[in-house]
Formats: structure tokens, sequence, C-alpha cells
């Protein structure tokens, strides 16, 4: 097993990659959990393959618990599945020293996140990663949110989980284009600090060879993002370059109704299209395209930006929750492994992206 301590000034927590940690997730669980109940949060893809599992080795170590299983997908990261998530915590009793267990991909993640942030003014929860995507990512750094109509992650809040569980073997149940949307996440770390990552990935000849040395690349992706966590728990200086290609992904991603792109898709897209743009205008080294174009098709992400109404992802950029006091920040690259913030007043964003 690797961990990665993740040091904060109000909390602090520890990362678990291990192939096959679910089969102990029971004791795993009581090493920092020593209360009774447990309502645990899943979605209907996830509970065919593992709730069973998890549900026996939780039970086995004699917690008694309960769970909700969401509908799979963006569409359920509202306020209204929120509700519905809420409803099941009155109904079990929920109270405050028991615990939360997020068990699934980024949504269920982000909406279980912000459910155990908010209940009763907050429970203690456990993130158990099952996508690629979470376990590199979202599942740790403690943001959490829902969606509005209005845009992605608009309600949210910085609330830390007890632990992350990531089994690497989970992966393998993971349909291909699940498996390159969490790819693209872990392009992004490498292409922002650790050029390493992306080179070693761009020389896998397939998904077996990645996944042969997938806790090592977990391993590094979680360990950037621990260092820049760290750095800026609440996101107003460092952390904001894991946003590299996001504001443009999450606009793709909105604009399509959440239906045509993975959220890995839309990063993709994001971050070639943003990297054309900068080296063109000579922020980026020359042939840093290249390289992500490769990387990128490699793992069959698309690089193209759809067709869109530019007019209409600019009023969305606006509306960014990034976006402050007339300007945002975007991120780009000054090489492959090398990334910076640029402060551009919203009203040239057309200049960054048409
Ligand atoms: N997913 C970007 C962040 O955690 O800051």
């Amino acid at each position: 097993m690797s961990t990665i301590n993740i040091n904060l000034k109000h909390t602090k927590y520890t990362i678990h990659i291990e192939k096959g940690l679910l089969d102990s997730i029971g004791e795993n669980v009581y090493r920092i959990y020593k209360g009774k109940k447990i309502v645990l949060v899943t979605d209907k893809n996830v509970e065919k393959f593992y709730l069973e599992k998890v549900l026996k080795s939780l039970r086995d170590n004699k917690f008694e618990v309960e769970y909700i299983s969401i509908k799979p997908g963006e569409q359920s990261k509202t306020l209204n599945t929120l509700e519905e998530v809420y409803k099941k915590f009155c109904e079990y009793e929920l109270k405050r020293g028991d615990l939360i267990i997020s068990l699934g991909g980024g949504v269920v993640g982000d909406l279980t996140g912000f459910a155990a942030a908010t209940y009763l003014r907050g429970i203690k929860y456990i993130q158990i990663p099952t996508s690629l995507l979470a376990q590199v990512d979202s599942s740790i750094g403690g943001k959490v949110a829902v969606d509005l109509p209005y845009g992605k992650n608009l309600v949210g809040s910085f609330y830390h989980p007890q632990a992350v569980f990531i089994d690497t073997k989970v992966l393998n149940t993971l349909e291909e284009k699940f498996f390159n949307d969490g790819m693209a996440e872990v392009i992004k770390y490498g292409l922002i600090r650790d050029k390493t990552i992306v080179d070693s990935i761009s020389n896998y000849s397939n998904k077996e060879e990645v996944l042969d040395n997938i806790e090592e690349i977990i391993y590094k992706c979680c360990s950037i993002k621990k260092s820049v966590v760290e750095n800026d728990e609440k996101d107003i200086g460092e952390r904001m370059i894991l946003n590299f290609g996001h504001t443009l992904g999450h606009c793709v991603e909105k604009y399509f109704n959440y239906e045509a792109y993975t959220h890995g898709e839309a990063v993709a897209i994001g971050m070639a299209h943003i990297t054309k743009r900068s080296e063109n205008m000579g922020i980026t080294e020359k042939g840093t395209f290249d390289y992500i174009k490769q990387v990128l098709q490699k793992y069959k992400l698309p690089l193209e930006m759809p067709n869109i109404d530019y007019n209409e992802l600019c009023k969305i950029i606006r509306r960014d929750k990034k976006a402050e006091e007339g300007s945002i920040n975007l991120i780009m690259l000054t090489k492959v492994g090398e990334s910076r913030i640029i402060n551009t007043d919203i009203d040239d964003i057309e200049k960054y992206i048409i």
C-alpha cells in the first residue's frame, strides 16, 4: 500500500492506494471511525459491481450500514438529488457523530461531500473513489459541490474527508471511455507539473500497460495535488493551476447539457484549445500543442472545439465562478511540465478563446 498524508491548517488525512483494498474496507474504516452508524452513498452503476462487497466488509466489522443509490451521471449533481439524499439521511436518523461514505466517481463524491459538509452543519465522511478521474483528482482536496442550471459546481464548499481509500483494482471494470476520461486528468497533472508522467503514458502501448503502472501514476498525481492543496487550500493562488483546461472544459460540458462530452473529454478540448492559442501568442514553447495532441489522441480524447456559438461560450465563461471583479484567471503552459496563471480582463477573454 502507498500512502500520502495531506496536512492542512485545520485538518489532516491520509490517502491510501492499494490494489484490492476494497476487500478489507471494513477494517480500514474501523481504524479511523469508532462509531456504529454509516450511511453510504453510491450510484446505480457502481452499486452493481461493488456495493455488496463493501456492505459485507463494513457489516462484518459490526457497522450498521444503510445506503442510498442515485442515478449515475452529471445530470444527478443537482439540488434535487441533494434534497433526496438529505431526506434519506433524515429517514436513517443520521446524527452528527455518524459517518457518511461516498462510493463512486466524481459526481457521487462531489455530491456526497457537499451533503456531508452541510447536513447538520457537517458530518464526517470518507471518499472511496471508483473512477480514475475521482482517484487522481476529485476525491482529494475537499472541493465538494453540485451544479446549478447556470453552470457547473456553482454551489459548494471546501470540506475534506477523513480519509481517501483508492482501490486500483476497480479500474478493471471501468469502460474504456471512462478510463480515458480519467486519463485526461492524468495528462493535465503531467502537463502542468511533471513531464515524466506524460512521457511515460505516451510510451505505454495499451491500457493493460497503463494498468500495470497505475499505482505509480495515481501516486504521482495525488502527490502533486497534495503539494498544491497544502500550499493553497482555498484556491486563491497556486491551486488554480489544477484548472488547466477547465474553464473552457466546463463551458463545453455545460453548453451540451453534460450529454455530449465527459468531464475529461471536455477538459482535453480545453487544454488543447488554450494551448494552441497560447502557443500562437508566444506564451507557450513551440511544439507543445503537437506534444499534447499526440498524447490526447493516444487516449482517444477529443482535441477540436465543437461547433459552438462563441458568443454563448464567452457568456458562460463570464458567469464562471472563477471570474471575479471583471477579470478571470486562465491557466496556460509555458512548456510541458510548467504552467502559469494569467489574469486577464473578462472583456479580453475572446482573444484567448476565438
Ligand atoms: N479539481 C481541481 C481542484 O481540486 O482544485
